[in-house]
């Protein structure tokens, strides 16, 4: 059985002040400890990672990056390397975010680099795929998500497929309070699924897990948790007050 994992997207909010202080609401909004069936991971922004993996340490909960560099040092001047995070005791990052796609010019062999640079230093990627709304609205979802997962995966193995974390993340739902339907959401992840099952096996694409993201809060996560195919989310807006995002990692349980 796969445990759902509840991971927070920070995006460029919170101060290490603000950070830190989060933490520790969050523990006394969980009533000291991480409950059981479920995991949680914090990705806040590259200044907050230090001192919040120290007070995260001994706590279950995981640190994770928002993004990271595909080469493992050099002259990439504002970048950040893979190892760099591992040596901070971050265990996911993630990647190939749709604001990073249509922002900063990603695409999917950009991705795919980075996906490949976070397994080489022992990293576990959260790799983000999702349809834009004119996509959606041309029927093209399928074809979309199919190539992002397709290329997003080329050159691992199915040992690291089994690891690995997609977050299927409608474009039009980020942030939009417009969430996809548990439905919808389901039914794109069970796709996505079989598509790795094609590529991989069966066996790497069951041990897989996949989240849904996009406009996820504590009063629709039920919508998504009931569905056995969704395994956690990926929270932007809603995981940056204590008290929702705990609500949320109790919310997907398994
Ligand atoms: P949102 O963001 O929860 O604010 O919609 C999700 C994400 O971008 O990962």
């Amino acid at each position: 059985m796969r445990t759902p994992l509840v991971a927070a997207n920070w995006k460029m909010h919170k101060t290490v002040a603000e950070a830190t202080a989060f933490v520790g609401a969050l523990q006394a909004a969980l009533g000291g400890s991480l409950p059981a069936g479920v995991e949680a991971a914090i990705c806040p922004p590259f200044t907050a990672l230090y001192p919040v993996g120290q007070l995260l340490r001994g706590t279950g909960i995981a640190l994770g990056a928002q993004n990271l560099y595909k080469e493992d040092q050099g002259a990439f001047t504002g970048e950040v390397a893979p190892g760099m995070l591992a040596e901070l005791g971050v265990r996911y990052v993630i990647v190939g975010h749709s604001e990073r796609r249509s922002l900063f010019g990603e695409d999917d062999a950009l991705v795919n680099a980075k996906v490949r640079a976070a397994f080489r230093h022992g990293l576990t990627p959260i790799l983000c795929v999702g349809e834009r709304l004119e996509e959606r609205e041309a029927g093209e979802t399928e074809a979309v998500v199919t190539r992002q997962v397709d290329r997003g995966l080329e050159g691992l193995s199915p040992a690291e497929v089994a690891r690995l974390v997609i977050a299927y993340e409608p474009v039009w739902a980020i942030g939009t309070g417009r969430a996809a339907t548990g439905e919808d959401a389901a039914a794109v992840i069970r796709l996505i699924r079989e598509r790795v099952a094609a590529r991989f096996g069966r066996e790497a694409a069951e041990a897989l897990r996949i989240q849904y993201g996009g406009s996820v809060k504590p009063e629709n996560a039920g919508e998504f948790a009931r569905y056995p195919e969704i395994d956690g989310a990926l929270v932007g807006g809603a995981s940056l007050d204590p008290r929702s995002f705990a609500a949320l990692i109790q919310a997907f349980r398994r």
